[in-house]
């Protein structure tokens, strides 16, 4: 049973045990109902205790039932259970008790926890708002500004924060369940009040309305949360706490949270809640593979992916070695960390003595021979094979048998790079981003020989330093870059076909990501893009070309780094403003390709871009480079900015239906450019009536 029941004494014990979180599903409500009433009916029970098995409390609703229609008895009913009953109800709390949970909690008389607890209403990330009273009881409890920020951002607070808001009443020392049964005792002895935050006042600030308030929080979300409705909506539940009686606003939050439930930004969400999980599971690794211990690192180049990849482990307390050539360019390696480091205590982030904590991980070598007591070590030299290999070759020699030997490569094959060693085995590519300290996702390229516990250790160790791992396959660009190229290879095209830099990049920004691919290269630096198509000469005739960004790259404008790129920026200020110099440009190339530039509707803008992203995602996944287009959709999210409001490149293509973005591929780009043409995998699913989630659920 999910729920039961266990008297000591005259104390009820109710335990919910539904593993792995304690989710709320139909059966753990109905069980909540049942021996509530049980405990209530029985005249020796003085109090109750409300308690989760298991690692943690009640981390909210299942979240897999949202898919299906609601079932009774509703979270309200079960809460208001507890909330009305004659008998004191006690909610003990450990690990995190979030969303439903926590409204659970709530609904109780008083609530205990341990100091390691959590507590949080992150129904906002899953494009929701706190369905079960969350956005009636918290503000009667925190008040109506606090109750605002903490709902419309989900930020969860620990014990002991939520003990000075008002949350939780008592911290427990020892052992839980006897703390919050001696707390329960102590209430029926002084006969305590039975609080029912429900005839609690919703607290406002002198001379603040609610509606002021929450446009004021409105105000200073927008821009973070545009394209969602959520947020806006977390906060008009919390003003109606203030305006309507509790029952009707209640109702209504019941109402907006349905309505949020049926709409594609909460579905995006969703999937990308459930996508990030699926990643972790990789075939071939099970929870029976071995891992190797990692207790030591190093790290081959110090240039900048080197010094943040080393700053990730120094913040884990794993000791790091970075080694580098010559004395000089250690030392400007080690000066970027400190400096890094130096600017998070300065903004108050970090305290100095954690600084020193990590910087004291560090140790620099300009010898190789410095990695031969590293348990894995992470090359990220020039990007350069001869190079690469000529490392890989010295490591094999060098380094520990067992020992992980990653490349940090972002476009080389690492099975090449393998061949060179006698273990080929241990090799296996982290494909960090940039700001590697910063940027949540790892790319993890298995290699055809790469073993099953080096991938499943390099797995927990990409966990353990707080970043999202995706494993992919060796391919030019493995997913994220290889896809970004088709879609900036058609940004651009739209340049030559009718569009300017701005147009496409206010769609692509108004759709969700951060900014749009004019505005991106000019912050990368144009130069290395150019270096790169220099290096590689030009593509075969079948696959169109356009000159126009070569020829920014030739003008000097190499980006913000020289005052003008795409734009042209004003010193001291990162703001692109459009440059009637490019626009000539463009009208002249475009000429002089013998193209007719026409207009572009925005959603002919969108369709050209983003389509251009999917289905080079559906080539990849027909390839087996990415286990699931869910993890595509990972690697969008955590990567590249794409909205997780959306879920994903490959589940906004299923969001729209992959007929219509077939028939829009094939319109747009059939027989003109080899490159696009329609990925077979995208053609077979559009006439299966099929999506992308359905391949995943068929192959995985
Ligand atoms: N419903 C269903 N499954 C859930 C779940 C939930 N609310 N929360 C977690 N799970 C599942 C995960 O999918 C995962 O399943 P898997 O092992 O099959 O992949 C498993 O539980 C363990 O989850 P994590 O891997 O995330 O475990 P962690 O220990 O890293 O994190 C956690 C635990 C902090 C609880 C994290 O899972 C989490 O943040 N969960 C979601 C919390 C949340 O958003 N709650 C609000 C739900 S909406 C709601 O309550 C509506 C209400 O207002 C009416
Ligand atoms: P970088 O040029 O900034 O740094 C490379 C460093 O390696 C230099 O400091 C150089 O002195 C050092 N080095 C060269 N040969 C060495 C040797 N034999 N032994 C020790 N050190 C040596 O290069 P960056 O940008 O850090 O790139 C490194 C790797 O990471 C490349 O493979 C690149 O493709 C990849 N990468 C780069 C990203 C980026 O945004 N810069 C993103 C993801 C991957």
């Amino acid at each position: 049973m999910p729920v039961s029941l266990q008297n000591h004494g005259d104390i009820a014990v109710i335990t919910v045990d539904n593993p792995p979180v304690n989710a709320l599903s139909q059966a753990v409500r109905n069980g909540l109902v049942s021996c509530t009433q049980e405990a209530l009916a029985d005249d020796a029970v003085t109090a109750i205790v409300l308690i989760g098995a298991g690692r943690t409390f009640i981390a909210g609703a299942d979240i897999r039932e949202f898919n299906l229609p609601s079932a009774q008895p509703t979270l309200n009913d079960a809460i208001s259970t507890f909330e009305a009953s004659s008998k004191p109800v006690v909610c003990a709390i450990h690990g995190t008790a979030l969303g439903g949970g926590l409204e659970t909690a709530l609904g109780c008389h008083y609530r205990v926890a341990v100091a390691g607890a959590m507590v949080g209403l992150p129904e906002v990330k899953l494009g929701l708002l706190p369905g079960a009273g969350g956005t009636q009881r918290l503000p009667r409890l925190v008040g109506v500004e606090k109750a605002m920020k903490l709902i419309s951002s989900g930020d969860f607070l620990a014990a002991d924060k939520a003990l000075d808001a008002g949350i939780i009443d008592h911290i427990v020392d020892g052992d839980l369940t006897a703390g919050a049964m001696a707390f329960a005792r102590q209430l029926v002895a002084d006969g305590a009040p039975l609080k029912r935050v429900r005839d609690l006042q919703a607290a406002l600030p002198e001379g603040r309305s609610a509606a002021d308030l929450a446009a004021a929080e409105m105000k200073a979300i927008a821009r973070r949360t545009r394209g969602q409705p959520a947020p806006q909506k977390c906060l008009e539940s919390v003003a109606n706490a203030v305006t309507m009686d509790f029952d009707a606003a209640l109702q209504r939050e019941r109402e907006i949270f349905e309505e949020l439930k049926a709409g594609p930004e909460s579905q995006g969400l969703r999937h990308a809640f459930f996508a990030e999980r699926a990643a972790g599971k990789v075939p071939g690794v099970s929870k029976d593979t071995a891992t190797r211990e990692i207790k030591k690192v190093a790290i081959i180049g110090a240039g900048t992916m080197g010094g943040g990849i080393a700053m990730n482990f120094a913040n884990v307390g794993i000791p790091v070695t970075l080694i580098e050539t010559a004395q000089d360019a250690l030392d400007r390696g080690l000066a970027i960390v400190t400096k890094n480091y130096t600017a998070t205590v300065s903004k108050g982030r970090l305290s100095r003595e954690k600084m020193d904590q990590r910087m004291a991980m560090f140790s620099g070598a300009v010898e190789l021979s410095a990695a031969a007591d590293a348990d894995m070590v992470i090359e990220a030299v020039f990007e350069n094979m001869a190079l690469k290999k000529e490392i890989f070759s010295k490591l094999d020699a060098i380094c520990k048998p067992g020992a992980i030997l990653a490349s940090n490569t972002s476009t080389l094959d690492v099975d090449e790079i393998a061949a060179v060693t006698k273990r080929p085995q241990d090799v296996i590519g982290t494909h960090f981003f940039s700001p590697a300290n910063v940027m949540k996702l790892l790319e993890i390229v298995r290699g055809e020989k790469t073993a099953a516990d080096v991938l499943n250790t390099t797995m927990k160790i990409a966990k353990k330093i707080a970043k999202v791992p995706v494993v992919v396959g060796v391919c030019d660009g493995f997913v994220g870059n290889r896809m970004l190229h088709a879609y900036t290879r058609q940004a651009g095209f739209l340049l030559e076909d009718g569009a300017l830099p701005q147009d496409v990049d206010r769609v692509i920004y108004d759709f969700g990501m951060p900014m749009g691919p004019f505005t991106m290269g000019d912050m990368a630096g144009l130069d290395v893009g150019y270096r790169v198509r220099q290096e590689r000469g030009r593509p075969a005739a079948n696959y169109r070309y356009s000159e126009i960004a070569d020829k920014v790259v030739e003008m000097g404008r190499h980006g913000q780094k020289t005052g003008a790129g795409w734009y042209k920026y004003v010193a001291g200020d990162r703001t692109p403003h459009p440059d009637p110099e490019i626009e000539e440009l463009i009208l002249a190339s475009a000429a002089a390709a013998g193209v007719t530039r026409h207009d572009f509707s925005d959603d002919a803008i969108l369709q050209r871009c983003m389509f251009a992203l999917i289905n080079e995602g559906a080539k990849i996944l027909a390839e087996g480079k990415a286990y699931r287009a869910s993890d595509i959709d990972v690697i969008y999210t955590n990567g590249y900015g794409f909205p997780s409001f959306r879920g994903g490149p490959m589940n906004y293509a299923d969001q729209v239906g992959l007929e219509t973005v077939y028939q829009a591929v094939k319109e747009m780009f059939d027989g003109g450019d080899e490159w696009m043409d329609p990925a077979p995998l995208l053609a077979r699913l559009a006439t299966e009536g099929k999506t992308f989630a359905d391949w995943d659920a068929e192959n995985n």
